[in-house]
């Protein structure tokens, strides 16, 4: 008989139907075993009487977690069993016949709860039960519904979704990189993107105008609640845009998304309020700072645009002394290019730098970029690149600049951050399928480990001996 989904079975009341999915909870009253049984769908209640023996038998035998496949008619409640507020909770099914797909051993961890109260060291490394729970089998639905949602909506608006390589070279975004070994080349690393900077400066010379990507990012960073070592970004980048022209855009898809997908939240204020860096500071002393008129509302949402960021910060590693602040890529804000290319007021130069925070989180960043060469040079030389290693590692961008590239500017969110803080969670693993621990461990597959020193000879690594 063809498969029903759970959700569907109200339709089928008097109707012999088939479902297939979990066992979730069993209660054994001896004559009449009641069984949940759940599926991607939902949950049913399923009755097993005396009178059919066969399904009674199996009911008797059956444990959580185990998989079934059940055949039986869909019966109305008794008025007085009626469970109002439930998926199912005016039918049950009345079994004639269970068969065992599956068994399962006891499960390490209940499956059922939220989950909030069990070791997340245990959840993680079984992870493929955790996620059977509800409340995780939301988060990662919802999540799926957000990107489709962003997708399209930036699809609509005639941006294209453009992938660009994991296996590359360095880009500076303020973090280490993750490295691969070649084996063709021994002593030769590829370094996984901290973020796709400079392809999608690439695709702006490359005249594709409107890009976006929901890309993997990987940062060497210690992990925190709002940490990942690989995370998702939406980035984003667009040519002939002013920082408002960016900003607008944003700020509607966000608006969008919101409304669409959590139509239960209410965006404090339309159109976001903006606040310079130094007027944070000042006022919150924090750049990030949470303007909730209620913290106690779980549905209130604060955005909040930052902007006027110094560009540069002293750096006691720079020969200089300088470092950039938030990305080397940015352009000046245009009262203070000349600064920049004169090199002078250093510490006064303001970057077109926007950082976009909800609820004290930044759950975004970019700017407008140096489209210029000479301008993106002067970056470079204030924080101390000699040519040679100007050329080296940015030769490729100068050269891109240099070669008809349009003014252009973009962001990118964390796409994590933000689904964790729509979704009301406290940490953005609880919205990552296969997330690591904070100490960057993945502890269900055991990575980081050892490999066999046949791959370590073919990839030319030896390791150093521990002091
Ligand atoms: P930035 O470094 O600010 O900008 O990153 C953009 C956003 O990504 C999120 N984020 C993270 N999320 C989870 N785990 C991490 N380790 C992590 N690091 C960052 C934050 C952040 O706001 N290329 C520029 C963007 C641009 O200028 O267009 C960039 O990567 O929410």
């Amino acid at each position: 008989m063809e498969r029903t989904y759970i959700k569907d079975l109200k339709e089928n009341i008097g109707k012999e139907v088939s479902i297939s999915g979990w066992i979730d909870v069993r209660r054994d009253h001896g004559k009449l075993i009641f069984i949940d049984i759940r599926d991607m769908s939902g949950k049913v209640q399923t009755v097993a009487l005396p009178s059919n023996k066969d399904a009674h038998e199996v009911a008797g035998q059956v444990r959580p977690e185990w998989v079934v496949r059940a055949t039986g008619i869909v019966n109305k409640r008794p008025d007085k069993m009626v469970a109002k507020n439930e998926l199912n909770g005016e039918i049950e099914l009345e079994l004639k016949k269970m068969e065992v797909l599956n068994e399962a051993q006891t499960p390490p961890l209940d499956v059922r709860g939220d989950g909030m109260d069990i070791g997340e060291e245990t959840r993680l490394k079984y992870r493929y039960l955790d996620l059977r729970r509800p409340r995780m089998q939301k988060n990662i639905r919802n999540r799926f519904k957000a990107t489709q949602f962003v997708r399209n909506w930036f699809a609509n608006e005639g941006f294209t979704e453009i992938e660009t390589p994991n296996m590359s070279a360095t880009t500076p975004e303020g973090s280490r990189d993750f490295v691969v070994p070649s084996r063709l080349e021994n002593g030769k690393f590829y370094s996984l993107p901290q973020s796709p900077q400079q392809y999608k400066q690439l695709l702006m010379a490359a005249g594709f105008e409107k890009y976006f990507q929901l890309a993997r990012c990987f940062r060497d960073e210690d992990t925190r609640g709002d940490r990942q070592p690989e995370f998702i970004q939406m980035d984003l980048e667009m040519s002939f845009v002013t920082a408002e022209d960016v900003i607008a855009i944003n700020e509607r898809a966000l608006i969008d998304l919101v409304k669409n997908i959590y139509p239960e939240k209410k965006i404090q204020q339309i159109p976001f309020p903006r606040i310079t860096y130094k007027e944070a500071m000042e006022k919150y002393n924090s750049d990030k700072p949470d303007i909730r008129e209620d913290k106690n509302d779980p549905n209130l949402l604060a955005f909040l645009w930052v902007i006027d960021f110094p560009f540069f910060e002293k750096d006691p590693e720079s020969t200089t002394g300088w470092t950039f602040t938030h990305n080397p890529f940015s352009a000046p804000k245009p009262e203070h290019m000349n600064d920049l290319m004169e090199k002078k007021n250093i510490a006064n130069i303001l970057t077109t730098q926007y950082d976009i925070v909800m609820n004290g989180y930044e759950i975004g960043g970019g700017s407008i970029r140096n489209h210029r060469s000479e301008a993106l040079k002067k970056v470079f030389e204030i924080m101390g690149y000699e040519e040679e290693r100007l050329m080296k590692n940015f030769g490729h961008m100068l050269a891109a600049l240099n070669s008809g590239t349009p003014p252009h500017g973009g962001i990118a969110w964390g796409f994590d951050r933000l689904i964790m803080l729509l979704e009301n969670e406290p940490n953005i693993r609880e919205v990552i399928a296969f997330a690591k621990t904070g100490e960057g461990k993945d502890l269900m597959m055991c990575a980081p480990s050892e490999i066999p020193e046949k791959q370590m000879r073919e990839l030319g690594i030896e390791l150093r001996k521990k002091k």
